[in-house]
């Protein structure tokens, strides 16, 4: 073992950071694999990039937790399944895995081909638009929103609510804080109130299905439905909007692939897959270490919080061939964009027709777009959702 972690100036936090994280990534994997970064959310954690050492925290969860001292995010009892370790995680997969069975997602298909044809009718004429407000921000937002059993017309307020906790406006760390704490306060209650209807009557949706589950072959308490749901809430109403938010402005930015695309429909899984790689979405994930260990050559003591870097396990020339160049037509493509291990994204099936349906019919509508003239994409921190994604075409 050598020394402690050194401190880093990167906090892959900075807008100007975000526009081209792979080559902080590539730094961060070459010369400090184990770090303590200095931003808002990563101070107080050791910072890990190199891929060996991602999949080894992804892959031991007995000694990289995912409990709820990894990370909170506004929430007062632990996410449900993600933070709840194995044993106990499988039981939990297990009764949810069958809502997001691919099956279950050929049905859901044609309602989101439906919805992704009104929002881009709404623009296709116009000749321009915030592809982020117009499109990726409602179209995921309204399915998920309609399958867990929220009421929609309430969508817009919860998409404030699920800002107020993954991007809150707050300067200081204290303001942060509080804001988040009183953000999944509410979040808390608009979760009760429905789950106690479902539990009076039930309807057609996931809430439903969840409160009939069970696990170890007992009934779910209100709580554990309300915290599967919170975690839900979150991951449901963000991820793919700010997938289809770095996709898009991938394509738009570099016509040649944009052209693949609208020409050959067939390549549009092999591009979301690869720019789910390059792009990584969702580039962090946080852990907790349960005893000391090392990696790269670096002691970690038992109860660190640790940033596992998704993103750049994701480019490391270590493991990909040509990392940083877009190649639709990788022959083996096995990116950690939804996670590794027992904690893989519960949704990727729902995340990946949603992504396809939405670029089929965008690109058979609008093939030939591109970035307004003067337009500087700013990614926010954390989840990568570009809000002024201004397209002329
Ligand atoms: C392209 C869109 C998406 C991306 C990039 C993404 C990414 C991820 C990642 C990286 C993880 C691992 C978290 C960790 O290990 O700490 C995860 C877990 C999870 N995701 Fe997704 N996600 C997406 C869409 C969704 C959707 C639509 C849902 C619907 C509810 C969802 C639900 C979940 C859940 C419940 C977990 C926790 C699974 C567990 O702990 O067993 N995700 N996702």
């Amino acid at each position: 073992m050598t020394d402690a972690a050194p401190d880093s100036h990167y906090t892959l936090e900075r807008p100007e950071e975000a526009v081209d994280p792979q080559s902080i990534y590539r730094d961060l994997r070459d010369n400090t694999p184990v770090v303590q970064l200095s931003g808002r959310s990563t101070t107080g954690t050791l910072t890990i990039s190199r891929h060996e050492d991602v999949m080894r925290a992804l892959r031991t969860p007995e000694l990289f937790s995912s409990d709820s001292s990894a990370v909170q995010i506004g929430n007062t009892r632990p996410l449900v399944p993600l933070q709840v370790d194995p044993p106990h995680h499988s039981k939990h997969r297990k009764a949810l895995d069958p809502l997001f069975a691919p099956k279950q997602m050929v049905k859901y298909e044609p309602r989101v081909r439906e919805l992704i044809r009104e929002l881009i009718d709404d623009v296709a004429d116009n000749g321009h638009c915030n592809f982020h407000n117009d499109i990726a921000e409602p179209l995921p937002s309204t399915i998920f929103v309609e399958l867990l059993g929220l009421p929609v017309s309430r969508v817009n307020e919860f998409l404030a609510l699920k800002d107020g906790i993954i991007r809150p406006p707050a300067r200081s760390l204290e303001e942060r804080y509080e804001m988040v704490k009183a953000t999944g306060q509410k979040i808390y209650a608009v979760l009760e109130e429905v789950v106690e209807a479902r539990m009076e009557e039930r309807q057609d949706d996931f809430l439903s299905t969840i409160i009939d589950a069970k696990v170890d072959g007992q009934p779910l308490s209100r709580d554990d439905v309300v915290d599967i749901g919170y975690l839900f809430f979150l991951a449901g109403l963000d991820t793919v909007s700010a997938s289809l938010d770095c996709i898009v402005a991938y394509l738009a930015q570099n016509p040649d692939h944009r052209q693949r695309v609208a020409d050959d429909p067939a390549i549009i899984p092999h591009a979301i897959e690869e720019l789910l790689r390059y792009e990584s979405p969702v580039p962090i994930v946080p852990r907790i270490t349960t005893a000391d260990t090392e990696m790269s050559g670096c002691p970690i003591a038992e109860g660190s919080r640790i940033t596992v870097l998704l993103g750049s396990a994701n480019t490391d020339e270590r493991v990909w061939d040509n990392p940083d160049q877009v190649d639709f037509d990788r022959e083996s493509n096995k990116h950690l964009g939804f996670g590794g291990g027992v904690h893989r994204c519960l949704g990727s099936h729902l995340a990946r027709m949603e992504l396809r349906v939405a670029l089929e019919e965008w690109h058979a509508r609008v093939p030939d777009y591109r970035l307004a003239d003067g337009l500087e994409l700013r990614y926010s921190p954390g989840i990568r959702q570009v809000d002024n994604l201004e397209l002329v075409w």
